[in-house]
């Protein structure tokens, strides 16, 4: 096995070549992110690691000498949009021969998506894989020197490993929300995902690091932290993640700590007790269920029943009252009937989740479910993702309504002439009138609720 840790005289002479490269004042990154919380993550990073070779930060392409375009392969649309983006930087290139343009994420880890990407874009100057981003500035001397078109991607096939690298350098987009990466990769290979072959094997940060950064953050006054991870429940670093997740929560000061994503298979008693019992937890369990019929859990390889989802759900709901749920849901994975599909929309209706994030099934090249005969025709994919929705938006709206006259505690994310907006511990989003400052926590009254917002004002 590989030693998965990037040696730190690698890094070190990465931040070197960073230094070296900050010899000019006024250079400017612009850096795209599509897709998930890992990207937005891996997005920071690489603008730390710009920041430290002279570059600030801008949101506009016009004024960058370097852009960076962090793609998703996750489903075609999300691969679409990147690649709509990139086209619009042609003009830009042949206006300004300096300009850098790169492109990484987990479209850069599939082979044809990276050589159709080189042969149609000619103007895109580097690609690197997901587990290249501490090179950057060795990629980006090379660029500037070398004067060649190159792709740096990992010589072994990416799926048999991956790495971690410590001690890189972060320009955190917000001053009062952090993510702290805790394990990358993923070992479930469900049917439909991409996501094992363009993020490698599970691997996991030790709990010292975590602890360290969450601490640190905890200082500066963050109030809404999220551990990161494709699964993070399977965390294996050196304890297990309830342990990290409680010993996380329990630095001195207010704040929710979050975590994303969770397997069913590894959501355990344990983590719902730490859930219950650290207050800084927040309240709240995003825990993807995907389909609720057995024949189709099976076809996507999630490896639980409708009936053991069911249980684990409702057991959590049990040990921690008025939890926020939220799920994943595949509309139209292949095969799946019309009476499948219901037994879906009947496992919605009994966990009565706060919300779903519904997504129309999207072939990936390479997975084993893009060659499943028996594709469902678009149409009908929407028809299902309709449905769902409607069935849902009853049960949000009835679950918010309970919240009017109640007073929650609120993290101020807005405030624009006393009309703020905030999340809850159970991350649900409320509108209020009130002079909370940004970053800050709020008793806030529930005056009125929808489906997806709750209004109120702030206590005096
Ligand atoms: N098509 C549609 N949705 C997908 N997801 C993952 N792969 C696909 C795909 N091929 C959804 C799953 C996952 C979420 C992040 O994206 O529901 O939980
Ligand atoms: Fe998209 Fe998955 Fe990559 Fe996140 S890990 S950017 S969801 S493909």
């Amino acid at each position: 096995m590989n030693n998965i840790f990037v040696e730190a005289e690698q890094i070190k002479a990465q931040l070197e070549i960073a230094d070296k490269l900050n010899n000019k004042t006024d250079k400017k990154v612009c850096i795209l992110t599509f897709g998930c919380q890992q990207n937005e993550a891996d997005s920071e990073i690489l603008s730390g690691i710009c920041e430290k070779a002279g570059y600030g930060e801008t949101d506009d392409p016009k004024e960058a000498d370097l852009i960076l375009i962090n793609t998703c392969a996750i489903r075609e649309h999300a691969e679409l949009k990147a690649l709509s983006r990139t086209g619009q930087f042609k003009k830009l290139k042949e206006q300004n021969k300096e300009l850098l343009i790169g492109v990484c994420g987990c479209m850069a880890e599939q082979k044809e998506r990276r050589e159709a990407l080189m042969k149609s874009y000619p103007y895109v100057d580097f690609v690197f894989g997901t587990d290249k981003l501490y090179m950057l500035p060795q990629i980006i001397r090379n660029a500037k020197t070398a004067k060649k078109r190159s792709v740096y991607i990992s010589d072994l096939p990416h799926n048999e490993f991956g790495v971690i690298a410590e001690g890189l350098p972060l320009r955190r987009n917000s001053s009062h929300k952090a993510k702290v990466s805790i394990m990358y990769g993923c070992d479930n290979f469900c049917t439909y995902c991409v996501v094992p072959y363009v993020r490698g094997r599970e691997r996991s940060r030790e709990s010292g690091k975590i602890l360290a950064e969450v601490e640190n953050l905890v200082m500066r006054g963050y109030g809404d932290i999220m551990l990161l991870g494709q699964n993070v429940n399977s965390y294996k670093g050196d304890i297990s993640f309830p342990k990290l997740l409680e010993r996380a929560g329990s630095f001195n000061g207010e704040y929710f700590l979050r975590f994303m994503t969770s397997h069913p298979k590894d959501a355990s008693r344990e983590l719902f007790e730490v859930i219950r019992d650290v207050p800084n937890v927040a309240k709240q369990f995003h825990l993807p269920v995907q389909s609720g019929n057995n024949r189709v859990l099976s076809a996507m390889n999630r490896r639980y029943s409708r009936e053991k989802y069911l249980e684990k759900a409702l057991e959590i709901k049990s040990l921690v009252p008025g939890i926020t749920m939220t799920t994943d849901i595949i509309c139209g994975f292949p095969t799946e009937t019309e009476k499948e599909f219901l037994e879906t929309v009947d496992i919605i209706k009994q966990v009565e989740f706060d919300m779903i994030f519904t997504f129309l099934y999207s072939p990936r090249p390479g997975t084993p479910a893009a060659k499943m005969e028996d594709q469902i025709p678009h149409e009908e994919k929407v028809r299902r993702f309709e449905l769902l929705s409607s069935v849902q938006n009853d049960i949000a709206d009835k679950l918010n309504d309970k919240y009017v006259g109640k007073t929650v505690r609120v993290l101020c994310d807005s405030n624009e002439n006393g009309m703020c907006s905030g999340r809850t511990s159970g991350n649900k989003i409320v509108n209020f009138e009130g002079n909370a400052m940004v970053g800050t926590f709020a008793d806030v009254e529930i005056t009125s609720a929808a489906a997806y917002i709750l209004k109120g004002r702030e206590r005096g």
